[in-house]
């Protein structure tokens, strides 16, 4: 780690994705960086899909040490990459990737643990034993729903716009606890401890068409996604009176940190981020 409080050149890191941006990803790293004093640099690659795997291994060619990859790369970045972590193994999709000095390129998914830090430790809400619901059967929920199962939740269910999608996600994981998979539209309307919004929907300003009887009192929220504004699955969610309703901040902060970790051996405390991204967001 010839970047780790030198004054030579810095190591270089990004992430690859398209679009990408409006990513918080370099002022995340940058603020790592200066706290832990690790000289590095962190930039965005827009790259098109069909261009991912040249451009990729031309960046690691021209001396990147480390890249995060987001929309549309994570399950061809699980491809591309000579050895899987085995939690990126099980997702078949790859958020980060690390260049070691022998020429590997290791592929690791840090999104589910960062979920689940997020929840666990920032929001002090439980997933042990509890009913969860998952909208969503893309990258996305792939990504999260081992870290979510290992916590050993009561129920885990995982509903999508194609329902076929849902079941073969579950099926994936049936080894690990007993996954449901199911359409929007056979989701009973019974309320879940915990529903996360892992569709891209709020993307596009869309809300998927749930029963609103998924929501109790006592529901916690949490939409994947993030920005200023809230998304539409949150703004829902609060109009259905769910107890408490997260943005994907602190999900984006604590992956972030993960990867870090990975590429520098170290983990960069996360508090003073998430206080300067909340003061970003307009509360939604
Ligand atoms: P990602 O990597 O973000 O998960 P993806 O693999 O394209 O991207 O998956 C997008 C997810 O959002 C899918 O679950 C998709 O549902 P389908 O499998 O039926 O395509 C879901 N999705 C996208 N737009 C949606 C919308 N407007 N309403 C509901 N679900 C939507």
């Amino acid at each position: 780690m010839s970047g780790a409080g030198g004054t030579g050149a810095p190591d270089q890191y990004g992430l690859v994705g398209h679009p990408v941006a409006h990513s918080w990803s370099p002022f995340i790293h940058g603020m790592f960086a200066r706290a832990t004093a690790q000289n590095l640099s962190y930039r965005l690659f827009d790259v098109a899909e069909r261009d991912f795997r040249r451009e990729t291994l031309e960046l690691f060619a021209g001396g990147i040490r480390g890249l995060n990859v987001t929309l549309p790369h994570k399950q061809a970045a699980a491809e591309l990459v000579n050895e899987l972590t085995p939690r990126a193994a099980r997702a078949q999709a790859v958020n980060t990737i690390a260049f070691f000095d022998d020429s590997t390129l290791l592929g690791e998914n840090t999104d589910g643990i960062g979920l689940v830090v997020d929840l666990e430790r920032n929001l002090g809400v439980e997933i042990a034993d509890r009913r969860v619901l998952i909208l969503g059967a893309g990258g996305a929920a792939r990504g999260v729903l081992g870290p979510l199962l290992e916590r050993e939740p009561r129920a885990m269910v995982i509903a999508n716009r194609t329902a076929a999608r849902a079941a073969e996600l579950a099926a994936e994981f049936a080894d690990l606890a007993q996954v449901i998979g199911l359409s929007f539209g056979d989701l009973p309307a019974t309320p879940f401890d915990l529903v996360i919004n892992a569709t891209s929907a709020s993307l596009k300003g869309e809300m998927p068409p749930i029963d609103p009887g998924v929501i109790g009192e006592h529901s916690v929220c949490y939409d994947m996604a993030y920005g200023r504004s809230p998304t539409p699955f949150t703004r829902w969610a609060r109009e259905r009176g769910a107890a408490r309703v997260f943005k994907g901040w602190g999900m984006l902060v604590e992956q972030a940190a993960e990867s870090f970790l990975l590429w520098r051996g170290i983990r960069p405390d996360t508090r003073p981020v998430l206080d300067a991204l909340s003061r970003e967001d307009s509360n939604g």
